[in-house]
């Protein structure tokens, strides 16, 4: 830590967040006697509080985000080049890092061709319902509105992301809701619905049984992660979605991909859909986009999508009728493109996928020694690791225990994250997403931490 802010007398920065910062996902009273924690510089997967101690971050900024690692001043100096050439204009004209990071960003989703820039995760998402409702009015008399989502899934935080939103903690005390969206069961074996062998095809027939009961000239779309993350990393089963797109295509509905958190690298591939061979409609994506270097999201479509708002001009209303102010900012497509070339250059998605097998390896390596650790998952450096008082009824830990865990780490200088106010009595898996520079070090120093912590929370 180069000590800069220090002799600014960083105890004024404290008092001043104490006083005036309203933190997200914060319940404040303990800060009327307890510092908040303020995160004063990073380098690599190193981060500085403002006590000058430093912590290994497993969780890429808190929420999956700084995927090439901290202190990137190549990314840095390019947002800082594209600033002074132009800063902003209205997304109904073009920029140039804007038209060039689509064409890369392209390259690396075949099938899909039309980039709509916006600045946050969920104003992609709800960009991509607004198009499924815009469709459904144009072509269906406005009939195939609905939008199915997910038991456990996670679209964002505006009212609409919350009607499409499965994790009852975060959604509770913000309705009432838009109307609709419909939820379909969630895909995780480990907490089995259906007891059969073909657990993957049970659990997408599932989804078929909403259509039919909804009625499928009435559904619009589906919008699924391909991994769910905040709702307890979960991977799908074999089978899934291939089934889900035999689906989507016999009854003619959008599929919807929210990529906020395994999209760019994450989960070791580009997307996280391309693991399992699917097609999709359209893709939303956030965080990794630019590592958090600037705020960037993206909607993707297909050309076939984009062409429904353009093969009829002659109707003064058959365009997409929505901005997005600040999805007119280049720094954000500058940043992205940089950060695409280190990814490339660093072969960033190979280190994912060795790094991530070896994290899992250790995971599992806990959970022989550890009774407490009911089942470990996850994809690339995305992982979780599900607490348990019992693991032969699978019974969730007490979430106070988990947090626990989670604060041991945090006094040992490792940052980890748990599934947090999601779901009721769920909220008990432990999530690593380190980032994707992560070195087998890295990662054993991570697990050491995380073992000790059970340690001493469970004995
Ligand atoms: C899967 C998923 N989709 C959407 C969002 C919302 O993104 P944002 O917070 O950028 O609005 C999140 C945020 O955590 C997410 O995890």
């Amino acid at each position: 830590m180069d000590g800069t802010l220090r002799d600014n007398d960083i105890s004024k920065v404290v008092e001043a967040d104490r006083a005036h910062i309203w933190h997200h996902l914060t319940q404040h009273k303990p800060f009327e006697n307890a510092e908040p924690r303020i995160i004063v510089e990073g380098k690599g997967m190193r981060v500085w509080d403002q006590n000058g101690k430093e912590h290994i971050d497993a969780v890429s900024g808190g929420v999956w985000t700084v995927n090439v690692g901290y202190g990137r001043e190549s990314i840095a100096n390019a947002v800082r080049d594209q600033l002074i050439k132009l800063n902003y204009f209205a997304g109904s004209a073009g920029s140039i890092p804007g038209a060039l990071f689509a064409e890369k960003l392209i390259s690396k989703m075949p099938g899909l061709s039309r980039v709509y820039y916006t600045n946050s995760g969920s104003e992609a998402n709800e960009k991509a319902f607004k198009m499924v409702r815009q469709i459904a009015h144009k072509r269906y008399g406005g009939k195939k509105h609905k939008i199915l989502y997910r038991d456990r899934d996670y679209h964002g935080t505006t009212i609409a992301c919350l009607s499409a939103g499965g994790q009852e903690e975060r959604n509770a005390q913000y309705g009432p809701y838009t109307p609709g969206f419909v939820k379909v069961p969630h895909c995780l074996e480990y907490r089995k619905q259906w007891d059969v062998e073909n657990y993957g095809e049970r659990a997408a027939d599932a989804i078929e049984e909403v259509i039919l009961r909804e009625g499928p000239d009435t559904v619009g779309a589906i919008c699924l992660e391909p991994v769910t993350a905040g709702g307890g990393v979960i991977t799908p089963p074999e089978g899934y979605w291939q089934r889900i797109q035999e689906i989507c295509r016999k009854y003619d509905i959008l599929l919807h991909i929210d990529e906020v958190v395994c999209g760019v690298g994450r989960t070791g591939t580009w997307f996280g859909y391309q693991h399992y061979g699917v097609e999709p409609d359209m893709v939303t994506m956030a965080k990794g986009v630019a590592s958090g270097y600037a705020a960037i999201a993206c909607l993707v479509t297909s050309e076939k999508v984009f062409d429904l708002f353009k093969d009829d001009a002659a109707d003064p209303m058959n365009y997409f009728r929505d901005i997005s102010t600040f999805g007119g900012c280049t720094a954000g497509p500058a940043a992205a493109l940089e950060n695409l070339r280190i990814i490339e250059d660093e072969n960033l998605l190979e280190n994912t996928n060795q790094m991530g097998s070896y994290m899992l390896d250790g995971l599992a390596e806990l959970m022989g020694r550890h009774k407490v650790i009911g089942d470990v998952r996850g994809k690339g450096l995305f992982l979780g690791a599900e607490l348990v008082s019992d693991r032969e009824d699978k019974t969730p830990m007490d979430e106070k225990k988990v947090q626990a865990v989670v604060g041991d780490c945090m006094a040992q200088g490792v940052v980890i994250g748990a599934t947090n106010r999601s779901l009721p009595g769920f909220n008990n898996t432990l999530c690593f997403s380190p980032a994707l520079i992560a070195t087998k070090d890295d990662i054993d120093e991570i697990l050491t931490a995380v073992d000790s912590a059970l340690t001493r929370v469970f004995g």
